[in-house]
C-alpha cells in the first residue's frame, strides 16, 4: 500500500513524544484518549501498563512497530493493530499520529481503519459482540438478533451499554457465510445463531 507523493496532507501533525500541552499536541491527544477510555473503561488485557509508564510517550509501542517496519507505508495495518492493542481503539489523534509517521493522508489511514471490522474507532466495552449483517446473515435474520440485543441491553447498535459492559456492533460479511447468521462475541465465533441463543451468550459473558 502506498500513497502517491502528490496527495494532499489533510492532517494537522502531532509532535512526537514531547509531552507538550499545546492544543494539537501529544499531551492533549493523550488527555482526550484517557477521557474517552475512562467513559467505558479499558478492555481486559488491552493497553494496560504497556505505554503508560511515567514520562513515556503514549505511542511508544506504536513507535517500536514503526521502527521495526522502517516506517514503510505497507506496514499500516500492523501499526494500526499495535495502536489498538495499546489504546483499545483508534482515536482520531492516534490515526493522525500514524498518518504523520507514515507520511500518509489521514483520510487514507481512516479509510483502512474503518474498512476492517477488527479496528474500533470508538472506545469499546468489556465485552464486544459483532453481529454480521452481510447479505447471507441478513437474509437469515441477523437483524432480529441485533434488535433483541438492543432491547435486552438497552443499547443501540454501534454503541456501548451505560455500564461499559457490552458493545454491540454491526459488521460486514465475516467471510464464512455458510455459518449464517454469524456473530463474533469476544473473538469467539458463534454460528447459526438465533436471538435467543445470542441473548443467552451475551448474558453469560456480561454476568460471567
Ligand atoms: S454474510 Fe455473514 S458471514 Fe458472510
Amino acid at each position: 500500500m502506498c500513497a502517491g507523493d502528490g496527495q494532499s496532507r489533510d492532517v494537522e501533525y502531532i509532535k512526537q513524544g514531547t509531552g507538550s500541552t499545546d492544543a494539537g499536541g501529544t499531551g492533549a491527544a493523550l488527555k482526550r484518549e484517557a477521557e474517552e477510555r475512562a467513559k467505558v473503561g479499558a478492555r481486559p488485557g488491552v493497553g494496560r501498563g504497556t505505554a503508560r509508564e511515567a514520562g513515556e510517550s503514549p505511542y511508544i509501542q506504536v513507535d517500536r512497530v514503526l521502527k521495526r517496519c522502517q516506517y514503510s507505508q505497507d506496514a499500516l495495518i500492523e501499526v494500526l493493530h499495535a495502536a489498538q492493542e495499546t489504546f483499545g481503539f483508534l482515536s482520531e489523534d492516534t490515526m493522525t499520529y500514524i498518518a504523520h509517521q507514515l507520511k500518509l493522508p489521514l483520510s487514507w489511514v481512516y479509510g483502512v481503519a474503518s474498512f476492517y471490522h477488527h479496528f474500533n474507532l470508538k472506545p469499546q466495552g468489556e465485552h464486544i459482540c459483532n453481529v454480521c449483517m452481510g447479505t447471507a446473515c441478513f437474509v437469515k435474520r441477523a437483524g432480529d438478533i441485533v434488535e433483541a440485543l438492543e432491547r435486552e441491553f438497552h443499547v443501540k447498535a454501534g454503541e456501548t451499554t451505560a455500564d461499559g459492559k457490552l458493545s454491540v456492533n454491526i459488521v460486514r460479511c465475516l467471510g464464512n457465510c455458510g455459518l449464517a447468521p454469524m456473530v463474533i462475541l469476544d473473538c469467539k465465533v458463534h454460528a447459526r445463531q438465533t436471538p435467543e441463543t445470542m441473548l443467552r451468550n451475551c448474558k453469560e459473558a456480561v454476568e460471567g
